[in-house]
């Protein structure tokens, strides 16, 4: 059973820690992380880069820096560029154990005293070894239990639990369930993800027991985000819930995304287009991040090797990135994908990170006073 997020409704405050707000919404994984507010912004690909990420820590939040889609000779300048803007504070990296540069990553996470790592499938025991013995917070994103057990056994130490109605890559257990469920059989710090956006999903996430939330979308769908405006306005307008859909048809994973043109061409498609599409993605992809034919090769053996049917993913693999491209940061929303979360359809508004932020704390500090008055009448 996870520990106490810390005293909930009693209000107990912390001695000696550093800056604490309202002792409610200081939770231990504040003080793991190093930042005020239990309030993590995700990785996103081509979004979250140093401007969100500053923005989001200077606000008091903790962002990740989305190491997989920044070019290798420009990811130690912008780690550099958020630890500038920040004056110093802590922030993650996010990077995708499959990646060419993999290594450089890890590297300058440990050099650059990265405060945590957030990953998907991937690092081993080894890796993840080097990681803690150097001080850094290892925080998988998992989307079913058994990935949570697994990520544990490897040696993660704080896990982020993302629900089906999250973001980008997803499974199909929504929050409700799969939260308490990971609480419930793990001991670490559990973040919950998906479907998050105000003050009352951060204490409902806290009262299922986890130590904070972490939001992909609301962040996205920020004034700092960077996203050029034609694909916001989509983000902005997008209202119906139901349109914010899995597809497997980008990588061959379950991928959350806003319907647009772009997806429902795919469907359309023959086999023979899709992979002409996921060729050119694949030959652009290895352009933009200078991967050898050995490294492609490589990867595509270990996965014949590991599991064959993941042979057709590992080939779409490069769409993800160079779609998500032609959105986030060309601004050609019909053009490409748009990864989302079901939340986009309760966001009706841009804010700066540090509304949002505010926003979030001053919402949770009325619900839990809605609360306790709810539990001690005049
Ligand atoms: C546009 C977009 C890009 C994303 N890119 C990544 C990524 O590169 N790496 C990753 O681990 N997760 C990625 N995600 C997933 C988010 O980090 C996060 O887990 C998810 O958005 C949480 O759900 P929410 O959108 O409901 O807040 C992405 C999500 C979005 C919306």
């Amino acid at each position: 059973m996870n520990a106490e997020p810390t005293g909930l409704l009693s209000g107990d405050a912390r001695a000696g820690a550093p800056a604490a707000p309202p002792a409610p919404l200081h939770t231990p994984l504040c003080d793991l992380l190093g930042c005020r507010y239990p309030i993590v912004q995700t990785a996103m690909g081509w979004v979250a880069g140093p401007q969100l990420v500053a923005a989001t820590t200077r606000a008091g939040g903790f962002g990740f820096l989305a190491g997989a889609t920044i070019a290798a000779d420009r990811i130690e300048a912008d780690i550099v560029k958020v630890r500038e803007l920040t004056d110093d504070r802590p922030f993650g990296l996010n990077f995708h154990f499959f990646q060419p540069n993999a290594q450089q990553l890890l590297d300058l996470a440990v050099k650059h005293r990265i405060r945590a790592v957030s990953y998907g499938r991937g690092p081993d025991k080894k890796v993840i070894g080097r990681l803690r013995e150097a001080g850094i917070v290892c925080m998988p994103t998992v989307g079913a239990l058994k990935h949570a057990q697994k990520a544990i056994e490897l040696g993660a130490n704080v896990i982020t639990v993302q629900g089906g109605e999250g973001g980008g890559h997803t499974g199909s257990v929504p929050t409700t369930v799969l939260l308490p469920q990971v609480v419930d059989a793990v001991q670490v710090p559990v973040v919950a993800a998906g479907g998050f956006y105000d003050g009352r999903g951060l204490v409902a996430a806290l009262a299922y027991g986890a130590q904070g939330i972490a939001m992909g979308t609301r962040f996205l769908m920020t004034t700092d985000s960077g996203v050029p405006a034609a694909t916001l306005e989509r983000y902005v307008k997008a209202r119906d819930a139901e349109k914010i859909r899995i597809s497997h048809l980008v990588d061959g994973m379950p991928q959350r995304m806003l319907d647009n043109e772009y997806l429902q061409m795919l469907e359309k498609a023959s086999g023979l287009k899709r992979l002409r599409i996921a060729i050119g993605s694949a030959l652009q992809w290895k352009a933009q991040t200078g991967m050898t034919l050995g490294h492609a090769g490589a990867v595509l053996l270990k996965a014949l090797r590991e599991d064959p049917a993941s042979v057709a993913q590992t080939v779409m693999a490069a769409n993800a990135p160079v779609l998500l491209e032609r959105s986030m940061v060309e601004g050609r929303p019909s053009e490409g994908v748009m990864s989302s979360g079901q939340v986009a359809a309760v966001i009706g508004q841009l804010q700066s990170c540090s509304e949002v932020i505010g926003g979030i704390v001053a919402g949770a500090e009325q619900r839990l006073q809605a609360l306790h008055r709810l539990g001690n009448p005049a």
